[in-house]
């Protein structure tokens, strides 16, 4: 069984968010038990310092099954694009450390991309990717997304159970244009 503790707020809350008025902007563990391990588990939107552990984590996973690529590399030296382009970064914090991370992207049409999802292999299968995810949820809803679609691969099994679990549906399986390492397309209707 997974559990996490309580999720306590700063920044304005759970999601970040200063105005308390995203639709999300609730603690998303409410109801579950808690654990010593997990009390400290808080949850950041574009927090500058983060923005260091968001590469390296997804640089992490990447290189265990793929290779970077140019986009990865582009993303590394300019992590504060997605907040600049209206996205947010969400960052897990336990005891000072990030243990977790994904991002959302508002693309064109009511589309929104979520990316970069990595939690630090020490602390999977303890509901932070789930939390994670479902906070990028209310963020494309509050950004007025209609879709939420993700690249991901075949090799993923944790994350295709994760996103199957939400609802997410295969759109398209193939190569990506830009990146070599997906092969599926998956999306979420908002
Ligand atoms: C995908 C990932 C972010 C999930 O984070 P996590 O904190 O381990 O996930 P959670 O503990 O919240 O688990 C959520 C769901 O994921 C799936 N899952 C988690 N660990 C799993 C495992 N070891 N095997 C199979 N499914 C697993 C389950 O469906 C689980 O739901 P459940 O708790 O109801 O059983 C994490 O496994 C990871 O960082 N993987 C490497 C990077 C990656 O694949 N990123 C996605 C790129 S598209």
């Amino acid at each position: 069984m997974r559990e996490t503790g309580p999720v306590t707020a700063n920044r304005g809350g759970p999601t970040g968010d200063p105005d308390g008025d995203l639709p999300g902007n609730k603690n998303p563990t409410a109801g579950k038990p808690s654990t010593p391990f997990s009390a400290m588990l808080t949850f950041h939107v574009n927090e500058p310092a983060h923005l260091d552990a968001f590469i390296a984590l997804n640089e992490a996973w990447i290189t265990e099954y793929f290779e970077l690529e140019e986009g990865d590399r582009r993303l590394a030296a300019d992590p504060g694009a997605i907040a600049r382009s209206g996205g947010v970064v969400i960052s897990a914090i336990e005891d000072g450390e990030v243990v977790g991370v994904g991002a959302v992207v508002p693309l064109e049409d009511g589309v929104c991309d979520f990316i970069r999802f990595a939690v630090d292999p020490s602390r999977r299968s303890q509901g932070i990717g789930r939390q994670i995810i479902n906070l990028a949820i209310e963020h494309a809803r509050a950004m007025g997304g209609k879709q939420l679609t993700l690249y991901t691969n075949t090799k993923l099994e944790a994350a295709q159970s994760l996103y199957k679990s939400l609802g997410f549906v295969v759109t398209h399986r193939g190569p990506h244009h830009e990146y070599r390492r997906p092969d599926l397309v998956m999306s979420l209707d908002l």
